[in-house]
């Protein structure tokens, strides 16, 4: 099903209301509204079901006016950081959603600047009233955040040579937008035959992630969300890519009682059990709708359930 205002094709739909258990009545809150098909189907699966949405992105709210006409008085829009959901007042949820990453609203528009193939200006942040832009950051960011950004975030393996092209090529016009970045990097990584996908993508990747400091606000996310369960509330998380889904899958494993890694040597005696995991292997979609909507390729659901 699509966003109901949009190109954006939610992943996972039916999948993630069976999870969120929508279909019995209760109140939810989506961390991440995007087009609102989430937000939709879950008010739309319960008769009484009200939906709290939340999105960074200033022109989300737009889209969230046409659902707050739709369900009069089941719908509530708050424009915020979702790290910062702590500071909502809200009753014990019966599900917390978190599709994590970003829309096709902003990756298809042009303005929004998140695209190597268009000459538009390099912006890629999802809350465009604030903060650097991808062009101020390549131009200006410490040696230290570019490569935390490149190699950590983007995992690129040619990390030291990106990022020792992008601090020679400072101030010469090329790293402002994205078509002239994502070109600098091709003309010097070459596409081999074998590679699917464009040279620039892992640093693109990357940087986005740095500069909207996308990691950092799961992390602080999760356990502010996991308090706003009511007991038998679930928390459904899909996410993008190995970085995210590994802070996922480790707060989930703390909560249920479980050892976060091989080096977690905690005795069992001292852990306390707070949730179960609903979803030993995460959900993914399936090969019809890859087929149908490859952006969902990478996705991974997990689901986890409070119980005290
Ligand atoms: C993949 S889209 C969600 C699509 C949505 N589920 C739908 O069905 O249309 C992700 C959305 O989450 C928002 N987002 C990402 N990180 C966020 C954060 N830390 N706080 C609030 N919103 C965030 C993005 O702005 C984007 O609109």
């Amino acid at each position: 099903m699509n966003s109901p205002l949009n190109s954006h094709r939610s992943v996972l739909l039916e999948e993630t209301v069976e999870a969120l258990g929508a279909r019995t009545g209760g109140k939810f809150l989506d961390c991440t509204f995007g087009g609102g098909g989430h937000a939709a189907a879950i008010l739309d699966s319960g008769g009484e079901n009200f939906v709290y949405a939340i999105d960074r992105d200033p022109q989300a709210r737009e889209r969230a006016s046409a659902l707050q006409q739709k369900y009069v008085g089941r719908f509530v829009f708050c424009n915020i950081n979702f790290a910062d959901a702590g500071s909502m007042c809200l009753p014990p949820l019966q599900g917390v959603l978190m599709d994590l990453g970003v829309s096709s609203f902003q990756l298809d528009d042009g303005l929004r600047g998140f695209s190597f193939r268009e000459h538009t200006k390099l912006d890629m942040r999802m809350d465009n009233s604030c903060g650097r832009t991808a062009a101020d950051f390549l131009n200006t960011a410490a040696e230290h955040e570019l490569v935390q950004a490149v190699r950590d975030f983007g995992e690129e393996k040619d990390w030291k040579k990106i990022t020792s092209l992008i601090l020679e090529n400072r101030g010469k016009n090329l790293l402002t937008h994205g078509d002239s970045f994502a070109g600098l990097i091709a003309a010097n990584f070459p596409r081999k035959a074998k590679d699917r996908i464009h040279p620039a993508t892992k640093t693109f990747q990357g940087i986005r992630i740095a500069i909207n400091g996308e990691l950092d606000a799961l992390q602080r996310a999760l356990p502010v969300l996991f308090e706003k369960l009511g007991i038998g509330g679930r928390l459904v998380v899909i996410s993008f890519h190995s970085l995210e889904d590994r802070i996922v899958k480790q707060f989930f494993k703390k909560m249920a009682g479980q050892a976060v890694s091989r080096m977690d040597g905690e005795p069992m005696q001292f852990r306390e059990k707070f949730a179960k995991i609903l979803t030993p292997k995460p959900v993914i979609p399936s090969k019809g709708e890859v087929d149908s909507n490859p952006r969902s390729r990478s996705a991974k659901m997990r689901v986890l359930e409070k119980i005290k």
